[in-house]
Order: C-alpha cells, then structure tokens, then sequence
C-alpha cells in the first residue's frame, strides 16, 4: 500500500482523532481532581503494550430528544478491550469522564455489554474502571435499557468469571448497580465515590448538607457500608492491587488458581506459633500474626480489611497454592460474630466456593454477639449467611480451632458436622457448648446463691469446667475434630492435608438454586 497515498492518509486522520480527544487539555481536567485519564489507567493495569482495543472509532447515538446535546466524540466516553495481566488474558472497559461525564448512552451500553460477552465467551476475568455520571440524561430510557443489559451479563457472568469493579472518581446512579454485582470493588481514597443519589438530591429530599466524601467516599464503603472491599491511596496502587488480587484468582470456574511457588525456605516446624495465643483466654492477641506464620511469606492478602474487622478474611498461598483464609479476630469485639461478620465471612467463602479456592478456618470465637440491636437487626438471619455459605461450599474445607470454639459459633465455623474435611485443634483449645462463666452460672446457680463465698467457689467451678470441658480431648476423642496438633507443626499438617484433599469431589442433590437467607 502506498503509505503517502489517499487512502492510508484518511486512515491515519481518523488515528489522529483518538489521541487528539486523549488531549494535554482533556488529561489536565483529570490531573487536576487527582485523577489519571483512562488510557493512562490501562497503562498502569496491563502488563506493558499488551492491551488491545475495540469498538474506538464507535460513535454515540443519534438522539432526537430536544433536551440536551450530545458531544460528538469517537469511542462515546468508554474504552473497551482485552490484554494480559501477570501474562493471563482479561477483559476491560475504561470509562472516560472527559466526554459527558462517562455517562452511559446506547453505543456506550453496547460496548460495555459486548466485552462483558466476550469475556464470558472466554473465559476470563473482567475487570471495570469506573468514572461515571450515570444514566446518560439525554439519552432517557435508553441508557435504562443499556445499564439493564449490563447487569443482566454481570448476574450471568457471576460464579463464572472473576469479576472486579474499580471505581476512580464518580459512580452514580445507574453506574453502582454493576459494581454491586460484581466479586471485588475497589476505591481510591478522596477521589472516588458511589452513590445512588448524589449531595444535592440528598438536600432536595431531606434538607441535608453532605459532601461526596461523607456520603459515599471510600472510607464509608470500605468501613461502614462494606460495600467495598479495598480502599488505596492513589490510583496507581489500587491498580497494582488489582494486578495483586488477579493472582489468586482463576481465570473462571473450571480452572483452579496458578501455582506461584516462594522462593524462600519456609520452616515446616515453626516455634514461633506457639507462642501466639496467650495463656490467658481472656487476653487478645492478633490472629493475623497466626495467619502470617502459617503461609508463605508476604502472600496473605486480606481483603474488607477495614469493614466487620472481628473476623478477618483474605487470600494466601500455602506451598504456592491459593487458599481462602476466614479467621475470627479476638483482638476486636473479641472475635464474636455479629450480623457484619457474618455478611462479609459468608460472601467471601461463596467466592473462594465458586472459584475452586480451598478454604482455611482459623477459630477462636467465644459466641454470636449478643444484644438488643443484633437481634432487631437480624442476627438471626443474618448469622445464618455464614453457616449457609460454609455448608454449602464444596471447595477442600479445614479447620483449625486455635483457642475458643463455643455453642452456635462452634457450629458456623466449619465444624465436622457441617462438611469441614479436617478439624484440627490446638492444645489452647476449648470446646464446649457455652464458657466457664456461663455454663457455672447456670448448672451451679442455687449452689453460688447458697454459698459462703460464692467468688471461691465460682473459680473451682470454672477451673473444673475448663479441666474437664472445655478443651480440646472430648472432642478429639468423640470424633468431633481429627487430631490436637503441636502449633509449630500448623503449616506442615495444613500443607499435607490439602494435597490430600486435591481431588474432592462432591455431589450436590440436583436443585435450581438454594435459597441463602439474604
Ligand atoms: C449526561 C452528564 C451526566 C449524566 C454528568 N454529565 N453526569 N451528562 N448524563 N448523567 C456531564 C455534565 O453535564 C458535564 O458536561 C460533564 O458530564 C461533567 O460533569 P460535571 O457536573 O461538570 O462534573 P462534576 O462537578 O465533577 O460532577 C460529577 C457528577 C455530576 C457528581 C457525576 O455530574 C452529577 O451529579 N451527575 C449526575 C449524577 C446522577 O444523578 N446520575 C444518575 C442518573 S440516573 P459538560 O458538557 O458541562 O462538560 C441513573 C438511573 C439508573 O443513573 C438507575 C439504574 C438502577
């Protein structure tokens, strides 16, 4: 082809297009609120030169409505298309602020709905960087139509392939039902924010004066809605930990997760471990310490780190395969589980569920949360999310019960009985159906009221309970876990257990689905 002739100049003019619309002018509105232009963002999430783009020359729809124009743009605010993460194909769209806000219009809907598709089609993980006003105005019921057709596929994909939303500025409206979801949303600090209905809607409404930030900034949803799940500095980083986060994933449901071996040496017998949890069961300690002596080095990757911090739920990888690790965390409420806890423990376990990630249990849980507020708010139902997702997951599922492990919550967290294929105890362990305290209070009730001195007494009692119930040999002995383990040998025994468990297969009576209770 003659590269001076007619035809390939009219080629090049419509390249030229496409990066004059990415203008220094365009970029600088971006910089300007601390935020990256949506190429640039590609650039910083696939591995270099690999990312393929489609549909760039699309352009919006024709609209007869005489209210508002529509900026003529090629790509109509969204850039669609695949590259390759830590080497693995995955699917994008990038929306871009700069033309109409990143709000969804009928071409812009379709391109979206046509990676979803792709992606589907595939195989392989999706990913969404989010910057939108919403429903495209303008554009009235069909942008309605276009987010629809989005969520259908999102429901569609799910369970199928790992699907991430990455808000980086505005997501309102329309534009936080796709997310919602979606497996993961991530959020940059100050510069993102989701909402169905923004500050001056809220005003009209309820007269409230409310800033982005305050009513849906990354704080509120990684901390107080749970909505999120992980919240970065800059956009930079949340993109790295995009990058991150794929790396425990498969690309869909029928694969497993890469095996990324450490190259450190690893003591299978590790003292340090014994050392964690206090002699004392009333003392607190970090289970996250415990965690990360356990699994290879600097892979414990938690995620809703800052939501229902009571238990803690995350990814690693024990001899360079991912695991699911949920772990109740005595040092905050002391580890019981409340309606939050719950929430964000059953969640993830059905993700790990879907994706074929084994999970680990580490347990040290005195109780459900009690109270007036949990149980008008729910703990019922809302406890029962976890022990539905536990029992129904069939992944490879093992239990370590660190220290306490009472009543209801002894049942949750993947006990025997509810499928757990290897429960292991620690010798700190105490099992029983409720406390010392508890349990003196009521079997010995007339006798401490009849006392002398009942503060005495009390104490005999609950150190014959604890002798005598609540440890770990009743237990060990009646079946009910598989073996009291020396700490130091944690990491060996879970290493050796899950290659046993490599090839679990579980059949599941024929259903269309369960009914969790949400
Ligand atoms: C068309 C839009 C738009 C929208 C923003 N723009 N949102 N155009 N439809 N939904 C355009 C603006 O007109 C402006 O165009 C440009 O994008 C930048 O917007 P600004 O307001 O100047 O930017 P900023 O001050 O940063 O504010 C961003 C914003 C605000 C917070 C997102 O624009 C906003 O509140 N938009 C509306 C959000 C909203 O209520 N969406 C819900 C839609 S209904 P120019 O030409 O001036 O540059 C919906 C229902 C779906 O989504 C429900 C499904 C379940």
């Amino acid at each position: 082809m003659d590269t001076n002739g007619k035809l390939f100049k009219k080629f090049l003019e419509r390249e030229n297009k496409i990066s004059d619309q990415f203008s220094s002018e365009n970029a600088k509105k971006q910089h300007a609120k601390g935020k990256l232009t949506a190429r640039e963002r590609i650039d910083l999430l696939f591995d270099k030169d690999t990312f393929e783009e489609i549909d760039a020359f699309v352009t919006p729809a024709t609209i007869t409505s005489k209210f508002g124009k529509i900026t003529e743009s090629y790509g109509d605010g969204v850039i669609v298309g695949h590259g390759k993460i830590s080497g693995r194909l995955v699917f994008n769209y990038a929306q871009d602020f700069t033309v109409m806000g990143g709000s969804l219009g009928t071409v812009h809907a379709q391109k979206i709905a046509k990676i979803q598709k792709m992606a589907l089609k595939m195989g392989a993980p999706i990913i969404g960087l989010i910057d939108s006003g919403g429903a495209r105005i303008q554009e009235g019921i069909a942008s309605l139509a276009g987010y629809a057709t989005i969520f259908k596929n999102n429901i569609n994909s799910s369970g199928v392939i790992p699907q991430i939303s990455v808000i980086m500025g505005p997501a309102a409206g329309g534009a936080v039902y796709s997310p919602a979801l979606t497996d993961f949303i991530f959020m940059t600090n100050k510069t993102s924010y989701m909402f169905v209905t923004g500050p001056s809607v809220v005003k009209e409404v309820l007269n409230e004066d409310v800033t982005d930030d305050e009513l849906g900034g990354a704080m509120v949803h990684c901390k107080k809605s749970g909505v999120a799940q992980m919240m970065f500095e800059d956009e930079e980083q949340t993109l790295q930990g995009v990058r991150k986060l794929l790396t425990y994933m498969p690309s869909n449901n029928m694969e497993n997760p890469p095996v990324i071996l450490n190259p450190d040496e690893i003591p299978e017998f590790n003292e340090k471990v014994r050392d964690i949890v206090p002699d004392d069961p009333n003392k607190p300690y970090d289970v996250k310490e415990v965690i990360n002596q356990i699994v290879d080095p600097n892979t414990f990757y938690e995620t809703s780190e800052n939501f229902a911090q009571n238990i803690v739920v995350g990814f690693a990888r024990l001899n360079g395969n991912t695991i699911g690790i949920v772990a109740n965390q005595p040092k905050v409420l002391a580890g019981t589980i409340d309606i939050n806890s719950s929430i964000k423990g059953a969640r993830f376990i059905r993700f790990c569920d879907a994706f074929n990630i084994p999970l680990l249990t580490l347990e040290d849980v005195p109780g459900f949360l009690p109270g007036v507020d949990q149980e008008h708010m729910g703990i019922i139902r809302n406890g029962a999310k976890m022990l539905y997702a536990y029992t129904e997951a069939n992944v490879p599922k093992i239990t370590v019960i660190l220290r306490k492990s009472y009543g209801g919550a002894y049942i949750v967290m993947n006990s025997k009985n509810i499928g757990g294929d290897f429960n292991f105890a620690w010798p700190t362990a105490e099992i029983a159906v409720m406390g010392p305290d508890g349990a003196v209070a009521i079997i010995y009730k007339r006798d401490l009221a009849a006392s002398d001195d009942p503060v005495t007494l009390k104490k005999e009692l609950v150190k014959t309970y604890r002798d005598e119930i609540a440890n770990p040999y009743i237990a060990d002995e009646k079946g009910y876990i598989d073996e009291v383990i020396d700490p130091a040998i944690t990491r060996k025994k879970l290493i050796v257990a899950f290659e046993a468990l490599q090839n679990k297969h579980v059949a599941t009576p024929a259903k269309k689905h369960g009914n969790i209770p949400l």
